[in-house]
């Protein structure tokens, strides 16, 4: 397919991204305005790549035509949290949205991948208004706390490093990386729930 016919098929999904990226990060910003806790810590947006659609496609037998429908997360928003507790918070907030239509959601933060791999993925329906008229798409949001985008980073690392083959020796590290992960985030609730504790005391 011609460049150009992928840049017209890509704009929308730029334009999403572009839109919920602001929109999110909108939110930080009005909470910290008022002082108050921001249940999102960072908004990262990527449109995928035409090599990697291209890959995901043939993989997944998926018709050059069909791949606006199947393909998911050619616009994909990464929300990172503080706490286990705000995944939940922003699964709320963008439930309750009258701008993002939730089509599925995925709970690996209860349900851990075999890999290792925790996030709360949510896929949603969103209207972009182009050139030629209004256009809904899909976008993939994913959901995890710093230490869960912590081990994801390192993991698709090793993905790509050993090109998806990541030896046994190194998977039974991610995997035991993954179970610390688990502790380390319960026992930063723990310091956040004495945080907020504190704080009600001195408001009394
Ligand atoms: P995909 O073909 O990847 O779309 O599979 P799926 O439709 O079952 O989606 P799933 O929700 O499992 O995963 C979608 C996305 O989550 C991937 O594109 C990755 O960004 C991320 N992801 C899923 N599993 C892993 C994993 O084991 N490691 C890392 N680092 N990321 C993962
Ligand atoms: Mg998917």
């Amino acid at each position: 397919m011609e460049i150009q016919l992928w840049r017209e098929i890509l704009n929308p999904y730029d334009l999403a991204v572009k839109e919920l990226t602001v929109k999110f990060e909108h939110l930080i910003q009005e909470h910290r305005q008022q002082g108050l806790y921001s249940p999102i810590e960072q908004v990262h947006g990527r449109v995928k790549t035409i090599s990697s659609i291209l890959d995901k496609a043939q993989k997944k037998n998926i018709p050059i035509n069909e791949i606006e429908e199947k393909l998911e997360d050619i616009a994909g928003i990464r929300i990172i949290c503080q706490f286990v507790e705000d995944i939940q918070k922003v699964v709320e907030i963008i439930r309750s949205r009258t701008d993002m239509k939730v089509i599925e959601e995925k709970d690996y933060v209860n349900n851990m991948k075999n890999s290792g791999y925790r996030s709360y993925h949510m896929i949603i329906e969103y209207n972009v208004e182009t050139m030629n008229g209004p256009k809904c798409i899909h976008a993939e949001i994913q959901i995890r706390t710093l230490a869960m985008n912590f081990w994801a980073t390192i993991e698709h690392s090793l993905q790509y490093k050993y090109k998806k083959n990541i030896p046994d020796h190194i998977r039974e590290k991610l995997s035991s990386a993954a179970d610390a992960i688990i502790v380390l985030d319960q026992e930063m609730s723990q310091v956040r729930s004495e945080i907020m504790d504190a704080q009600n005391a001195f408001q009394i």
